[in-house]
């Protein structure tokens, strides 16, 4: 990023700057919403095509979009913009309003000291036996030639690995299991009431809207229950819980019970679907790519010796670390951001007015041809590092960066090399009849239903 990016406003600056001209194809009425709604993912990567920050009509609103790496990390580290907007409330409405996902400002500092601790690089290898434990107890599961729903057992891995980890304690176990059938059931709803905002029509006794409340109250209840056992068990192990029901507000007096509540929600929810659907990705790369496959396979074993793959040998794995980042470079699962304008600011040469709702998309970003050779390829050695000292800043960024930057990437990068490296050691992939790896577009990217056949080497 330039330091011209982020541009202070003064009147001498405010009178050159632009106001971001209208992207094509805007339907009298409707504007771009169709074309949105319709296909985000080709919508958002034409973007870039008219202008490096560009005006959206939706309906009677306009959105501002930012399309190019550079400008995407000004605005993720500009202090012009906060968290909120529209997929922020209906996350609110639903998850809470006092966790750090959504807080801004000092609120949103003071949490993210409480929890950062929590995903230290140094905190990493203490989790690292539960990952391990985990991670073997996957492939352990599945039997050679029998079908392996992958959404279900990624959403289990993924959630018993960061209950396990942060939340810690031996009741987590048959937890772990609600919490992921409660999460898959949330975010599927969340989704649909985010897109579709039909309001009262979700109140109706419908089926999936009495399965989502059920879901959501679960959620809400495991929640309280983990909190309360903690706190009658008198134990205060080193963990994000501990930190979260030891957090002292600015005036220095314990958080009240809401917020360690809607902490607890905060954490789990984003480290659930984002983490289970780069694992469904994983196991369809393997699947879609068996020369890859094997070559994770070649390497762990040439790393192991043989032995089952442990923490300790990730840093070791390159090219499995490879085939993680670039899984993630072409899904990524966060797939679309926004900000608010708290100001009248600007991004590049564009006016930015205050209060204005702002989108980009890491999925278009880390796909463009102009950032990429051969983009849409899949091609782990693009991250070796004199390949990947070519890649444009901000052009690979699954993770964001600034102040709202994901507290676990360390921690997810961790786990799933260590997964990917669990499974390709022991199983090469087959799609089975049935199975459906086109991308679903949710609240993240994943495949709609993959169905995978482990075969033995
Ligand atoms: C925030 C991605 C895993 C907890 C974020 C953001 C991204 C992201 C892009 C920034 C959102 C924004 O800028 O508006 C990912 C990806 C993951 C992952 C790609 C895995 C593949 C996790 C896990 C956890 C977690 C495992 C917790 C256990 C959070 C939290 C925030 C966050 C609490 C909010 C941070 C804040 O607003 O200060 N994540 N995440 N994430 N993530 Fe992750």
């Amino acid at each position: 990023m330039t330091v011209e990016s982020v541009r202070p406003l003064t009147p001498e600056t405010a009178t050159e700057l632009r106001e971001p001209p209208l992207a094509g194809g805007a339907l009298p009425g409707l504007g771009h919403g169709l074309k949105l709604v319709r296909d985000p993912l080709a919508f958002m990567s034409g973007l870039r095509d008219h202008g490096d920050v560009v005006r959206l009509k939706l309906g009677p609103k306009t959105v501002y979009a930012v399309t190019t790496p550079e400008l995407t990390g000004a605005l993720a580290l500009s202090p012009d913009f906060k968290i909120d907007g529209p997929l922020w409330e209906s996350l609110e409405g639903l998850l809470g309003k006092e966790g750090v996902a959504t807080a801004n400002g000092p609120r949103h500092r003071r949490q993210r000291r409480t929890i950062q601790p929590a995903f230290r690089l140094d905190a990493i290898p203490d989790y690292g036996p539960v990952m391990e434990e985990e991670a073997h107890a996957l492939t352990e599961r599945w039997r050679p030639g029998e079908t392996v729903d992958c959404t279900s057992e990624s959403f289990r891995v993924a959630v018993r690995i960061a209950a396990r980890c942060l939340l810690r304690g031996e009741y987590m176990d048959e937890r772990a299991e609600r919490l992921s059938v409660d999460l898959a059931t949330v975010f599927r709803g969340m989704y649909r009431r985010m897109v579709i905002p039909l309001g009262p029509l979700y109140r109706l006794p419908f089926p999936a809207n009495r399965e989502f409340n059920r879901a959501l109250a679960d959620l809400h209840l495991l929640v309280d229950e983990i909190v309360a056992e903690r706190r009658a068990s008198g134990q205060k192990p080193d963990d994000l819980l501990t930190a979260l029901l030891e957090a002292k507000d600015d005036n220095g007096e314990p958080i009240g019970e809401q917020e360690i509540h809607d902490q607890v929600v905060a954490i789990l929810t984003p480290g659930s679907e984002t983490v289970a659907s780069t694992i469904m990705w994983l196991l369809q790369v393997l699947a879609e790519h068996p020369e890859h496959a094997e070559k994770v396979r070649t390497e762990v074993e040439s790393v192991t010796g043989g032995r089952p793959v442990g923490f300790p040998h990730v840093r070791s794995l390159t090219h499995t670390n490879n085939v993680v980042v670039e899984a993630m470079r072409l899904r990524p699962a966060v797939w679309i951001l926004t900000r608010r304008a708290v100001t009248d600011t600007a991004l590049g040469d564009y006016r930015i007015p205050a209060g204005a709702d702002i989108v980009y998309s890491p999925y278009a970003i880390q796909r463009d041809a102009r950032s990429y050779d051969r983009h849409l390829d899949f091609d782990p050695d693009r991250w070796l590092p004199e390949r990947a000292a070519q890649v444009p800043k901000y052009a690979m960024s699954p993770f964001s960066v600034g102040n709202r930057k994901c507290p676990s990437d360390h921690f997810s990068m961790a786990q799933l090399s260590l997964i990917t490296a669990a499974v390709s050691a022991k199983y090469r992939f087959e799609q089975v009849a049935g199975s459906d790896d086109s991308t679903r577009v949710g609240i993240t990217l994943r495949p709609h239903n993959l169905l995978l056949r482990p075969m033995p080497w």
